[in-house]
């Protein structure tokens, strides 16, 4: 007779719970790093670079430290005493703190001001004089490895040239022979824009060196705590156990937040010499012009194919700007990150990509954007050339992909650039996306309307993603290996807290990482309280960001479950006065398996623990596991838009947007559809209408909120979203893929599809994301396509 809890009831598994945090963010109540105010607590501002590349002739800080309420003015000069004018980044390369030679971008640090409030600090900012010297300019990486180019990075020592890197994986000689046999080669050069994270709370830190304790505790709005707390450790050469890194609620991170930025080092620095606490609040400009730029990578790609339409080998070579430091936040195996994840949901016979990347004078990027390193480009290259082969072939869309799919049967796959994809119903998906969306009638409409001069369009993405790195053999971040943790104290009454080494942004971990816990244990998730982001009390992890909290922090929490569960069995047998052999476990209670009647709940367990636990046993009910997965999860996903575009304007409407993403095992169903639709707006805003470029004296065009527009529930499309394939992980212990970024990664190409699918036949085969109406129109009217690669035109 089972007694076992409904486990929706109790909230775990598949309980669409309402999110814990939201009580607090909507009712106003969190507690962000900017609401935090400390006794004694300064204010420190950013004096930055107007010029892209300009020699510093000198630097004169004496009217900013004349303003009443200035406590201290540092300069590059000041911070290289400490020898702290650069910092390393996390892809082994160096980064200005404060500039002293030279300023390689606009917006560059150059000076901060330490004051008693913000405003003084900002007057006296003003007040100091710089003279430069300006120098050539260079924008994209064509410009980078022109004959003649200026260094940018003079200040290594063996950088004669702009290039960091040269990189290729697969098979240069396997691919040439395919494609010497190809029917066919399609070919395709696309540049993905550099974009912004653009969360709603810019970056910032409050540092507090206490003089009489050592100890400096940093509150900062990082998605890495643990990661920052060493690179503190290491570039301040300050001990690691007196250093606290506490990461209040962050109003979004998508990224933005993971890289170590000049801000922090100094707010540290000024109160280590002030001896207060000295806090950085970022601003909007700053942000959007200096902090955390994603993407601006270009491609040219080939694939061979035979005639009936299969892939027979892919070329693809990729340019990525960098900006002036190269500061990705990446497995530091993979030169440009997870591009190589390129075709993965596909079975292509052998591949090739070569990679270089370029210094430019731009803002470092590389932060992964809603992204697993690169992989949004990956994923909008891939389905960009999917598209242009089966247009190529005269094929259909849909049916060009599904022939061409990884089929159910084939798991585990290996890509061609070396992945193990596991799992995955992709011609499932597809089929469920297709009818949902009405393909053949809309075909039928398409064809209709154009003949009355309307343009619909159809633009399928789908694509698997490598989520949750590691394992620890190949994916580490400075030599640090990526794993996750949990921790898991059960409390006597059977209320428990778990504390994990990631740090959640608004995706909602207080609640999900509760609902394992209720899983694996029967312990109702409003009993289970969860705490991130303080390196005093979390264990160790290398944060959230390319959702990796779920594939791996999550299967931490799932795996000190059971261990607990395990201690737990001990005490019920005790408690039963049975061997531990006759106990068997259902939701919430051990029970005697001969007499099923005969039982003990986990929260009876948990007070023998404290109480009444057997004779040599270590008491209380606590653990902590750390995870090192054994593969990446592979979520797949199927995104189907259609639209209709004004020849007159350029403007494009979306009439109907399908999402079928398969991510295993949902832990909240309501909270995946949440993130989803996060990541679907996303991808339409980059497609449509985010625009941030430069112009050829590398001024950053766009660095506004009226440029950089950033949609809101009026401009948004509805989005359907489908949930009917569940394909679960094979390795991670309750069956769940990552979700986060998927609609945000594959998005992109379904918007851009659609827009070039209903231009289809006018000669047009790419346009440059945003979409702008403008570019749209150029390229009806003129039929041809639309580059926006910086630097940006004077028309535009
Ligand atoms: O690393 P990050 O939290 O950004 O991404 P994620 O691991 O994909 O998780 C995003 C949110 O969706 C978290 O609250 C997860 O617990 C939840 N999720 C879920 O409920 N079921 C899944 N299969 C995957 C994620």
């Amino acid at each position: 007779m089972s007694q076992a809890l409904d486990e929706i009831k109790i909230g775990g598994l598949g309980a669409s719970r309402k999110r814990v945090e939201d009580s607090r963010f909507i009712r106003g109540t969190g507690n962000y790093t900017d609401d935090i105010t400390l006794p004694g607590m300064l204010h420190m501002e950013i004096l930055r670079s107007p010029l892209a590349h300009a020699r510093i002739k000198s630097i004169d800080a004496s009217r900013a430290w004349q303003i009443p309420g200035v406590h201290l003015v540092l300069t590059g000069e000041m911070m290289a005493t400490r020898n702290l004018a650069w910092m390393p980044t996390l892809s082994y390369d160096t980064q200005a703190v404060l500039a002293t030679d030279k300023v390689r971008f606009q917006g560059q640090e150059v000076a901060c001001v330490i004051a008693d409030d913000p405003y003084i600090a900002k007057d006296a900012c003003e007040l100091i004089d710089i003279e430069y010297e300006p120098l050539p300019v260079i924008v994209n990486p064509e410009q980078a490895v022109a004959d003649g180019a200026p260094v940018i990075r003079d200040d290594k020592e063996n950088q004669l040239d702009n290039v960091i890197y040269d990189w290729a994986v697969g098979d240069a000689e396997g691919t040439g022979r395919a494609f010497a046999q190809a029917d066919k080669i399609s070919k395709l050069r696309l540049h993905y824009p550099r974009s912004h994270p653009s969360p709603i709370e810019c970056c910032g830190s409050i540092a507090d060196y206490n003089r009489s304790t050592s100890k400096l505790t940093v509150y900062m709005t990082t998605q890495a705590p643990h990661i920052i707390r060493a690179a503190v450790a290491l570039v301040a050469e300050l001990p690691e156990h007196m250093i606290r890194i506490i990461s209040p609620d962050i109003g979004g991170g998508f990224g933005n937040k993971v890289p170590v930025y000049p801000g922090y080092v100094c707010s540290i620095l000024a109160s280590i010499l002030l001896e207060r606490p000295v806090k950085w609040i970022e601003d909007k400009s700053g942000n959007l012009i200096s902090t955390g730029f994603a993407r601006d990578v270009y491609l040219d790609g080939e694939m061979a194919l035979r005639s009936d339409g299969k892939i027979l080998a892919v070329r693809m070579h990729t340019d990525a700007d960098h900006g002036a430091f190269f500061s990705d936040a990446q497995p530091s195996k993979f030169k440009i990150g997870l591009m190589h994840s390129a075709f993965a949901a596909y079975d292509v016979p052998v591949a090739h990509l070569t990679a270089r990347g370029t210094y430019s004078n731009k803002a470092p990027g590389g932060v992964a954007y809603r992204c697993s390193f690169r992989v949004t480009e990956a994923m909008f290259f891939q389905e960009r050339m999917m598209q242009a082969a089966a247009d190529d072939l005269g094929m259909d869309q849909a049916e060009f992909r599904r022939m061409n799919f990884v089929p159910d049967e084939a798991f585990p796959h290996r890509t061609p650039f070396g992945f193990l994809t596991d799992s995955g119903q992709y011609a499932r998906c597809l089929d469920v996306g297709l009818k949902a969306v009405g393909y053949q009638d809309f075909r039928r409409q398409q064809e209709e309307a154009r003949g009355r001069g309307r343009l619909l369009g159809l633009g399928i993405s789908t694509m698997t993603e490598p989520l949750g790195a590691g394992n620890s053999r190949e994916y580490d971040i400075l030599g640090i290996k990526m794993f996750d943790s949990a921790e898991l104290k059960v409390h006597m009454t059977g209320k428990a807290i778990v504390r994990t080494g990631a740090r959640g942004q608004g995706q909602g971990h207080e609640t999900t990482w509760a609902q394992i816990v209720s899983h694996e244990l029967g312990i109702p998730a409003e009993d289970v309280v969860v705490e991130e982001g303080d390196t005093d009390t979390a264990p160790f992890g290398m944060g959230t960001y390319a959702s990796r909290s779920t594939p791996v922090a999550g299967a931490a929490v799932a795996m000190v479950s059971r261990k607990i569960r395990a201690k737990a069995r001990r005490l019920a047998a005790h408690l039963l006065e049975v061997s531990e052999e006759d106990v068997e476990w259902e939701l919430g209670r051990f029970y005697i398996r001969s007499a099923p009647d005969r039982g003990v709940t986990i929260q009876e367990c948990a007070m023998a623990a404290y109480s009444n636990m057997p004779d040599g046993m270590e008491p209380g009910l606590e653990n902590t596991a750390y995870y090192d997965p054994p593969n990446l999860t592979w979520p797949f996903a199927v995104y189907i838009v259609t639209v209709e575009v004004d020849p007159q304007t350029g403007v494009w409407d979306v009439l109907n947007m399908v999402a079928v993403d398969d991510c295993g095992i949902r832990i909240n169903p309501m909270i995946v559809e949440g993130q989803i639709m996060g990541g679907l707006t996303e991808a339409y805003a980059v497609a449509n209408m985010q625009f941030i470029t430069f112009d050829a004296e590398g001024n950053c065009v766009g660095s506004n909120y009226m440029d950089y527009l950033l949609p809101t529930a009026w401009e948004t499309p509805g989005f359907e979203l489908h949930s009917e394939v569940v394909t679960p992980c094979p390795h991670h212990p309750i069956g769940a893929k990552g979700i986060g970024e998927c609609a945000a990664v594959g998005g992109p190409a379904a918007f851009v599809n659609a827009v070039l699918d209903a231009l289809k036949g006018t000669g047009v085969r790419n346009i440059d994301m945003p979409l702008l109406p403008d570019r749209v129109w150029e390229a009806i009217t003129y039929r041809r396509d639309i580059s926006g690669a910086p630097p940006v035109r004077a028309d535009d």
